[in-house]
């Protein structure tokens, strides 16, 4: 599976016939800090038809080299999740995942042993249905968690994608990054939000939101 992180794709933009159509919201931790957990729950909208759907939470390193994420695929003409690194350096196996009805509910997480040594532990879970993964990083520590609408050939023709109960920890005593409700790339998206909470203990902040919803293009 080839996917392409939105920093990484616009970047390879010139080189890639087939263009994929970005919808995204990027929470940037600052400079010289890195995310250590990012979970929540997305909520599996109707797919309309087989096609390459790419719906995802992930997480993207400083240095832009990949993505991190758990990736709801539409090709088949029916949802499936599983967690990957896309798309090398280094080449890692995609990890397992289970096919997922319309309207069901998937919960994620992705948490890292240490920041330097750089390992992460996936899961996924929805009902009965459940997988984990581990992703050997260890020159990528991650800044941007970012949730993402990447389509190829087809259009966001399947309502809304909601996020729930998201939460990004950083090593961090800011809270704007939180606070400020992330970045709508392009703009190109309407997004519904609910107030961003940042709590600090000791060096760190978790930001909660409580739900995040992508309603149409803009
Ligand atoms: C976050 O952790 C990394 C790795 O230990 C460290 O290099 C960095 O200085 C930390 N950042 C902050 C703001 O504490």
């Amino acid at each position: 599976m080839q996917l392409f992180g939105p920093i990484f794709a616009l970047t390879a933009f010139a080189t890639h016939a087939s263009a994929a159509t970005w919808y995204y919201l990027d929470f940037t931790t600052p400079s010289g800090s890195y995310v250590t957990e990012f979970s929540g729950t997305m909520v599996a909208p109707t797919l309309q038809q087989a096609g390459t759907y790419y719906l995802w939470p992930g997480l993207q390193p400083s240095d832009n080299a990949g993505v991190l994420q758990q990736v709801l695929d539409g090709r088949s003409g029916e949802w499936w999740i599983g967690s990957g690194w896309c798309c090398s350096d280094p080449d890692l196996a995609w990890g397992s995942g289970f096919n997922v009805a319309d309207g069901v509910s998937i919960d994620f997480s992705n948490t890292v042993d240490s920041i330097e040594d750089g390992t992460w532990s996936t899961s996924l879970s929805s009902g009965s249905d459940s997988a984990t993964g581990s992703f050997a990083l260890p020159t990528h520590p991650m800044d941007q968690a970012i949730m993402a609408i990447e389509l190829y050939g087809v259009t966001w023709d399947f309502g809304k994608l909601t996020f729930e109960n998201v939460v990004i920890v950083a090593n961090t005593t800011s809270t704007s990054w939180c606070t400020g409700g992330g970045t709508n790339y392009d703009n190109a998206a309407v997004i519904s939000m609910s107030t961003p909470t940042a709590t600090t203990s000791g060096s760190a902040t978790t930001c909660s939101i409580a739900s995040i919803v992508f309603e149409s293009p803009a």
